[in-house]
């Protein structure tokens, strides 16, 4: 007989995670492994054979780690989109051969849609707007009507993305969000006078989107300038923080909500959760962050959402299992409370 257990599988880009969540819904941290590429970008081929190779690991670290045994799965949930799709077959090709072999349902899930549902049940907010700050998406979201809606987002790359390129070019490996973090906190430390903090840049904020290519490549040019890379970090994170948090700000209006939940993996930086503080402080609003282990993507998002949704009585049919590369935060309907 099968258990109650869900375990989800993440695997839209270069992260690969196993996590579970109990028969209440409660989360358990993930078992994941990121590639970290020596140089250049992750290439998705690349980045799914790394996923394949370390499946059965992490599957059993996961189990192990909870003193559970196959047998205490009752549903796999995966990432169904969006991600690169060399990524996302695998993650579900791991869900197909678990459900078949233990006999248990599936369900794929919107992995956006993840995000903000680990941060409500991490954070205890309700009905927030979500900032989703990752490498591939940038957006702002509220739930209306029944779906997750973007309110905003980036026309251009993902905020992560242009950070990660930017130290990229400036021979810091992926992931770059945390070493521009640390570079940015140098400068600070030097120079606590904000007048000497900030250097010029675009600041590109276009009604309720944002884009971030213009502010790189003005960064970039800094950088070449001879002026001190501490400094341009720390003015790279003021302007492209700030952007987000204008919007965000923009949405509480807009909506009357009074709650900002931060997801994914540029929410780990701390200056950007002060600015949200700040915002938020200045405005009878509350800011909520969720620990860093679920900001990143990890598998415990993924069981989080499979297990409401199947509880609401979704689940995906061995042909309904493909995956869908473009899937779209809006596209999924919120059939939970
Ligand atoms: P998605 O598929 O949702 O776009 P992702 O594949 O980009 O997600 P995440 O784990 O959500 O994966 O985010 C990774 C990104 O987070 C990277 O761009 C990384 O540089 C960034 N990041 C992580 N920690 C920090 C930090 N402290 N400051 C800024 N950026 C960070
Ligand atoms: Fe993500």
């Amino acid at each position: 007989m099968a258990g109650d257990w869900t375990l989800g599988i993440e695997s839209t880009a270069h992260t690969f995670s196993f996590g579970l969540v109990d028969g209440s819904g409660s989360p358990k941290p993930s078992a994941s492994d990121t590639l970290r590429p020596t140089e250049g970008g992750i290439h998705p081929r690349e980045a799914a054979d790394h996923h394949v190779e370390l499946s059965s690991v992490l599957l059993k670290r996961v189990l192990d780690e909870n003193n559970l045994q196959p047998s205490d799965l009752g549903t796999v949930a995966y990432s169904q989109g969006p991600g690169m799709g060399a990524c996302l077959r695998t993650g579900a090709a791991a869900a197909r051969a678990i459900s078949t072999h233990l006999e248990i349902p599936m369900i794929g899930v919107n992995h956006c849609v993840a995000h903000i549902e680990i941060g409500r049940e991490q954070c205890g907010c309700d009905d927030p707007i979500l900032l989703y700050v990752s490498g591939g998406n940038t957006q702002v979201i509220a739930r209306l009507d029944g779906r997750y809606r973007v309110l905003g987002e980036t026309l251009d790359i993902g905020i992560g993305n242009m950070l990660d390129k930017f130290a990229r070019k400036h021979g810091i490996p992926f992931p770059g969000g945390p070493v521009i973090e640390k570079k940015a906190l140098e400068w600070l430390s030097q120079n606590p006078e904000p007048s000497l903090q900030g250097l010029e840049l675009p600041y590109a904020v276009h009604g309720m989107d944002l884009a971030f290519s213009g502010l790189m490549s003005a960064a970039n040019k800094l950088v070449s300038q001879g002026k001190p890379f501490e400094a341009v970090c720390w003015s790279l994170q003021e302007h492209a923080f700030a952007a987000c948090i204008e919007v965000a700000e923009r949405a509480l209006a807009h909506t009357g909500k009074t709650e900002i939940l931060l997801g994914g993996g540029v929410a780990c930086n701390q200056r950007l959760r002060d600015m949200s503080s700040i915002m938020c402080t200045e405005r009878d609003a509350s800011s909520h962050c969720p620990p860093r282990m679920y900001c990143i993507d990890n598998g415990t998002m993924i069981a989080r959402l499979g297990w409401l949704e199947i509880n609401s009585g979704r689940i995906t049919s061995l042909i309904e299992s493909g995956i869908d590369q473009e899937m779209r935060t809006d596209q999924t309907p919120i059939s939970w409370a």
